[in-house]
């Protein structure tokens, strides 16, 4: 079986990926705790103990409001300086490296579908240090590929994320306010991780690369939209109000759009069947 070596195998992408690919590959998966990507001489020992045919790094640093201040430099350590280290040392043992990345790499000025060879113009810190994590990761090896996403969704239930918000937020108010002035493209984990497992199979053909993977690629939603949808398969009648960005401020200036083209033949199921399946694993944990 083919080796797979994963950073950060405790969450989310990591989790998913480990399900899905199992039987498939032998996933080789280091938490933080067994494999800290800012230790050069460690990760140098484990890509030399381990062998792998492919290291996949699901580690970031992913907190974009504290990027802007006091998390800076930590920010562009793991996402810049230690991506960089990561691209080298697989370049150097001849092993191919996928990395995600995101739809914060653009600037969305123009308000519409970006697609893969669009021209980056990151406007925030965090933006910044992934921008740098992509030139970087394709310069430093040949056999990269960067899949950029947005807008995660893991179906545990116990994980902040918008949908399980709006479920929990259902259950003590009679009246939400949602913005509804941002279109974008969310996507499921479990989606996304068998997306990256199409790669995998035909890995020549993707090398050094820019994917684009979000569900629901041909059809964007507002924040708003999406908990109305939300609540109606859930059948919960809430009295949404619908409300601008300016309602939620942040630290880090949040795009309107999120809108990535997805050009591969790689295609990830659409919206409303991922809610479903999701919704229905909220039902089966009695979290419904
Ligand atoms: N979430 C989204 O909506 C979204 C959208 C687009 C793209 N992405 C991309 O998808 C990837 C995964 O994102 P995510 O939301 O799953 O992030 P996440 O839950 O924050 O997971 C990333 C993890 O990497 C770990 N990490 C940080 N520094 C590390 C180090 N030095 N060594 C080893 N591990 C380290 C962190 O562990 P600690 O928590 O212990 O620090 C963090 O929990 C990222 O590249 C992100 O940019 C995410």
């Amino acid at each position: 079986m083919k080796k797979i070596l994963i950073t950060w195998a405790n969450w989310m992408l990591a989790t998913d990926f480990v399900k899905c690919c199992n039987n498939d590959y032998a996933i080789l998966a280091y938490g933080k705790n067994l494999l800290d990507i800012t230790n050069i001489k460690e990760v140098e020992k484990v890509l030399l103990e381990t062998k792998p045919w492919i290291l996949i790094n699901f580690a970031a640093y992913t907190n974009v409001d504290d990027a802007e201040d006091v998390w800076m430099k930590q920010n562009y350590d793991v996402n810049s300086l230690w991506v960089f280290t990561l691209s080298k040392l697989t370049n150097k043992y001849k092993i191919d490296f996928i990395t995600i990345s995101t739809d914060y790499v653009f600037d969305w000025e123009n308000s519409t579908w970006y697609n893969e060879k669009d021209l980056c113009n990151p406007i925030n810190q965090y933006w910044m240090s992934k921008y740098l994590w992509e030139k970087i990761t394709l310069n430093e090896n040949l056999n990269s590929i960067i899949i950029r996403t947005s807008w995660l969704y893991w179906w545990w239930y116990e994980f902040k994320n918008f949908v399980n918000t709006m479920i929990s937020l259902s259950k003590i108010k009679n009246e939400l306010k949602v913005v509804n002035d941002q279109l974008w493209l969310p996507t499921y984990t479990k989606d996304l991780c068998f997306a990256i497992k199409d790669v995998l199979e035909n890995l020549r053909s993707y090398r050094w690369q820019i994917l684009h993977f979000s569900n629901s690629w041909k059809k964007w939603i507002s924040w708003y939209e999406f908990a109305r949808e939300i609540f109606d398969f859930t059948w919960v009648n809430v009295n949404l109000l619908p409300c601008d960005t300016f309602s939620f401020p942040t630290k880090a200036v949040r795009p309107k759009f999120s809108l990535l083209t997805n050009n591969s033949n790689v295609k990830l199921r659409n919206r409303q069947e991922w809610l479903i399946d999701y919704l229905n694993n909220l039902k089966k944990w009695n979290h419904l």
